[in-house]
């Protein structure tokens, strides 16, 4: 029987953690404040938007919503992003994604001010993640981090293997392994015999977009498995990259989906937010 990581709960002691941070400035006078951007309504977004803005609203920091037409131009929003970079009441500035085919999203993104990027998406804070210097890091990546920590999960010396090599999961999370010690392989589409890659894992990251991919012959007796995935099956239930039920006797921890990861991204923006108002005026 696998030990079961709690994102849940985890993200729950991180809010807690960052409400009181939030109310401790809010006794000295100052505020956090975080702008939501969202170009058009795709539904999977909206409930995403929701979401960060309810989780704002917990912790005492004020969101300022921003829902514009998906036939907005890619200079109506770059001009809102410089107008809010010049806003010293913003914090944060995040610009939901994906965005409607006319806009660059990696215009916008390179246009939010690095000091205001609490996604951890510009190329500034990549780099800074990449050389080990401080910065805002993509909220996935660093939630695993969090939830390995707080489960006493050693990371330094051990195999740690990433599949998936995105901006926002895959490239970030290798950094950070690879900060906290750990011995890093990242795999992907063109990878040859994943199987015999993963199964040296002893930390296993799986971030692939593929439904119950990850079965028991790619996991080493006792690795931790971590899983990013989040998809919904033919009866409407949650299920994640990991086939749970086949990894689950193998693994040592696994974390389960929902309640795993996902949790975890919303309380690391406001982790982020919150350093970003830390930050501000030093
Ligand atoms: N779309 C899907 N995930 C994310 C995220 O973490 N940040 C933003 N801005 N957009 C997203």
């Amino acid at each position: 029987m696998a030990f079961l990581i709690d994102g849940k709960k985890i993200s729950a002691e991180i809010k807690e953690e960052v409400k009181e941070a939030v109310a401790k400035l809010a006794a000295e006078g100052k505020k956090v404040s975080l702008a939501v951007i969202q170009v058009g309504n795709d539904p999977a977004s909206s409930v995403y938007v929701g979401n960060k803005k309810k989780a704002c609203e917990y912790v005492g920091i004020q969101s300022l919503s921003y829902e514009l037409p998906e036939e907005t131009t890619e200079a109506e929003l770059l001009k809102l992003v410089e107008e809010l970079n010049n806003r010293a009441d913003v914090n944060g500035i995040l610009v939901q994604l994906p965005l409607p085919k006319q806009i660059s999203e990696d215009k916008v993104i390179q246009a939010i001010s690095p000091d205001k990027d609490v996604d951890g998406f510009h190329v500034q804070n990549v780099g800074r993640l990449s050389v080990g210097a401080d910065g805002f890091v993509s909220c996935t990546p660093a939630g695993i981090i969090e939830l390995l920590k707080r489960s006493d999960v050693e990371i330094a010396g051990k195999e740690c293997v990433v599949i998936g090599r995105s901006n926002i999961v895959g490239k970030p999370m290798a950094a950070l392994l690879i900060r906290e010690n750990g011995t890093v392989t990242v795999c992907h589409s063109k990878t040859k015999d994943l199987k015999e890659v993963t199964k040296r894992a002893d930390i296993l990251v799986a971030a692939i977009g593929k439904p119950k991919f990850i079965t028991a012959e790619y996991v080493k007796d006792g690795a931790v498995v971590i899983d990013v995935g989040i998809h919904r099956n033919a009866d409407n239930k949650l299920c994640g990259d990991v086939d749970f039920d086949s990894v689950e006797p193998k693994a040592s921890a696994i974390t389960p989906v929902p309640g795993g990861v996902g949790p975890m991204t919303i309380a690391m923006l406001m982790v982020n937010c919150l350093k970003s108002a830390e930050m501000t005026g030093k």
